[in-house]
């Protein structure tokens, strides 16, 4: 007997890794992409989302639908993420005009319809800041019982990127983050404790070129100007493809192992605001809300997608 495959929403701020997420959770079997949202982060909204338009126009993606988020964070300003992503929030290739209209309705009533209209509880995959999710799990209370899970990229066990020890995701939006995580809901996150080890080697750029397609020649360059500007801002000249991995944990969460932790938002820190406060050993006595993932089959996820972007070939 073949298992349905899960329906899950992909909320992003394309964003390189962003668009690798969308390809892998497109085309893995055990999943049914049923809309991609947009949420200002890595670029102001209009980018992102004309990004995540002209990708899936690429992508030959043109039936999912596609909703427009958050211009900003519940409280404070938006900061874009040129010096990882550049001007557009996905420098590096000129992508073909988008095909595809953007669907009338906001990301949240969007996610809301699907999640009500579903016959099976919904998962929520986050690859940006928790605008969105957050603003969803407020105004609409009576649909949580219809989430299946959150899974999320953002944060660490140990360190951060934007701050010290701030991830970018959660560093953007803390206050969502913390309603999301305090929600109750089934919550997994990948932070860079995970994504950190998985890196686009020369190994990995040789199999994306090895592909040849339409897809992989404009992907090679993308990932290119991501690596350039890893290098440049961190010193990793091999940079992290993180997006993906919250994807991961959806279709294959047998590749991983996770710890069930209690997890804090610092909301306030002089220096630490956007910290994940991950309680690995229990020493706060809080809570279990978040399945944290501690480690992962690396070469099994190098294995699907480039699959994923294999699954274009002409
Ligand atoms: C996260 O921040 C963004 O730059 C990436 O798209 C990823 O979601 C990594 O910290
Ligand atoms: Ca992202």
């Amino acid at each position: 007997m073949s298992m349905l495959p899960i329906p899950v929403i992909l909320d992003c701020d394309p964003g390189h890794d962003d668009v690798m997420a969308i390809l892998l959770a497109a085309y893995s079997k055990e999943l049914d992409l049923k809309a991609i949202t947009t949420v200002s982060g890595n670029g102001p909204i209009d980018k992102v989302t004309q990004n995540a338009l002209r990708f899936c126009t690429l992508a030959g993606l043109g039936n999912i639908p596609i909703a427009q988020g958050a211009t900003h964070p519940l409280i404070g300003q938006s900061h874009a993420a040129t010096e990882i992503h550049g001007e557009s929030a996905l420098d590096g290739v000129d992508l073909p005009a988008s095909t595809i209209v953007l669907s009338q309705l906001s990301a949240v009533q969007l996610m809301a319809s699907i999640i009500a209209d579903s016959p099976a509880p919904v998962t929520i995959i986050a690859t940006g800041p928790l605008t969105n999710v957050a603003q969803l799990l407020t105004n609409h209370p009576e649909l949580h019982s219809r989430i299946r899970s959150i899974s999320i990229m953002g944060g660490g066990t140990e360190r951060g990127n934007w701050r010290p020890l701030a991830e970018f995701n959660i560093w953007f939006d803390p206050e969502a983050a913390d309603i999301v995580f305090s929600s109750g809901l089934d919550i997994h996150l990948c932070g860079l404790n995970i994504t950190h080890q998985v890196l686009i080697t020369p190994e990995i750029f040789l199999r994306l070129e090895n592909i040849d397609s339409h897809l992989s020649r404009r992907i090679v360059p993308l990932m290119k100007f991501f690596a350039h500007a890893y290098d440049t801002t961190f010193n990793m000249p091999e940079p992290p493809l993180h997006d993906p991995i919250a994807v991961l944990m959806v279709s294959r969460p047998e590749l991983f192992t996770f710890a069930h932790v209690p997890v804090a938002i610092e909301k306030d820190g002089t220096h630490t605001r956007g910290a994940t406060v991950i309680d690995l050993h229990g020493v706060t006595n809080t809570p279990k809300n978040a399945y944290v993932a501690i480690g992962l089959d690396v070469p099994a996820f190098w294995d699907l997608m480039i699959d994923a972007v294999a699954a274009i070939s002409e």
